[in-house]
């Protein structure tokens, strides 16, 4: 069965053809992250507008590489939610155009549950193709800058994780552990009172000044830094709760700031190298070792760790320190970041519930799990 996928839920529009929930047989990325680094995040109204001005050539390309028009795909599936509402609804709306007029089926898909079945993706042969749009550079086609490394952790064998296993979702929207019972069938945890960790890591870079997305520049600058040269808070490990918590640390990081003077950390490349390495370590120990307790107190032996923080190469090292012993899984880093690989996939698993074209569905901001 292949089903095309739609992605549109933040600032990266995808598409994507997924044969038998497996393999990827074209996966098309246009990141928008660009057009948004000069406002410091994510401006809805300019992710919707440019995920129109995208989405059906996207489309035609992305069928185009499979060597398929619309008549070969058995389903056309789309993020229905959570994300931003405006640039939900030109991928809901697009997919239910198409499923109507070829009489497909249109499967909606939750963006959080698609991100916890990312792991169980292969490239066979395909490559992903990322375009980045706009900015001043204009758009660049990074075809071949992505890398393909498949899942990593587990042993090659598939299904990679055994059911039920956790999973920790870790974005710019995310910070959550959950029990994934099945495809599509996931229990929550626990999750962030506040900032995700993704969005921490944007915060901080902002404050350091070192741009926009932070996750990658944070990384990059804590290389080779000092992660114990700040005593930075491990926010909500005692006791026994899966709550997160990320605000606080990016005080105590602001706090640092302002006693040394922004001036002094950005002059002072020693510091601003040991003060990323330290709060990058303060992340990851946070994430894994509450990751650990769900593993602990739900007694599922595998984790996936999901969501464009789970890019991070310190997070990927860290496991075998705090999470021994235990099958811990990421995504090739293409598909931890948003594609529309994951939503295809997932919703083979989907499709016997929705086997028509349902007109009534609508994206929702606030789209719940399903039980
Ligand atoms: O999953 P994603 O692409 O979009 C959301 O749904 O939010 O995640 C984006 C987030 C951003 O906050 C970005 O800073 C973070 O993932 N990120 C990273 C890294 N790469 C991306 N955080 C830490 N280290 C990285 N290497
Ligand atoms: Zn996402």
């Amino acid at each position: 069965m292949r089903i095309l996928g739609i992605e549109t839920s933040c600032d990266e529009t995808s598409v994507a053809v997924v044969e038998d929930g497996r393999h990827i047989l074209a996966n098309h990325i246009a990141s928008q992250v660009r057009l948004h680094a000069r406002f410091g995040g994510v401006v809805p109204e300019v992710a919707s507008r440019a995920h129109i001005q995208r989405l059906v050539p996207m489309i035609g390309a992305c069928l185009d590489e499979c060597g398929m028009t619309l008549a070969d795909v058995d389903a056309i599936a789309a993020t229905q939610g959570p994300g931003l509402v405006g640039a939900l609804l030109v991928g809901m709306e697009t997919a239910k155009t198409l499923a109507f007029a070829a009489r497909k089926p249109l499967i909606p898909v939750h963006h959080v549950a698609a991100h916890l079945y990312s792991p169980f993706l292969e490239f066979s042969g395909a490559a992903s193709r990322i375009v980045m749009l706009g900015g001043e550079e204009g758009d660049t086609d990074g075809a071949g800058a992505c890398p393909h490394t498949g899942t990593t952790g587990g042993d090659g064998s598939w299904p990679p994780l055994e059911n039920p296993y956790v999973g920790l979702a870790v974005s710019g929207g995310h910070t959550s552990l959950y029990l994934v019972h099945a495809p599509g069938c996931v229990e929550l945890l626990g999750e962030t009172a506040d900032d995700a960790a993704g969005e921490a890591f944007d915060k901080v870079a902002k404050l350091l000044g070192l741009g926009y997305p932070g996750g990658p520049l944070v990384e990059q600058t804590a290389r080779g830094g000092d992660p114990k040269r700040f005593g930075l808070p491990r926010p909500m490990l005692a006791g026994t709760s899966l709550a997160f918590s990320f605000s606080g640390l990016k005080t105590a990081v602001l706090k640092i700031v302002r006693d040394t003077g922004a001036g002094n950390v950005a002059a002072d490349a020693g510091m601003l190298r040991d003060l990323c390495a330290s709060f990058q370590e303060a992340v990851v120990e946070t994430l894994l070792r509450k990751a650990r307790l769900a593993l602990k107190q739900t007694g599922a032996r595998h984790l996936a760790v999901v969501g464009g923080v789970a890019c991070n190469g310190r997070l990927r090292e860290a496991v075998a320190r705090y999470v021994p012993r235990t099958r811990v899984v990421f995504p090739a880093p293409v598909l931890c970041t948003d594609n529309a690989a994951m939503v295809a996939g997932l919703a083979f698993h989907l499709a016997s519930a929705h086997p028509g074209c349902d007109l009534a569905l609508n994206a929702r901001a606030d789209l719940p799990l399903q039980p």
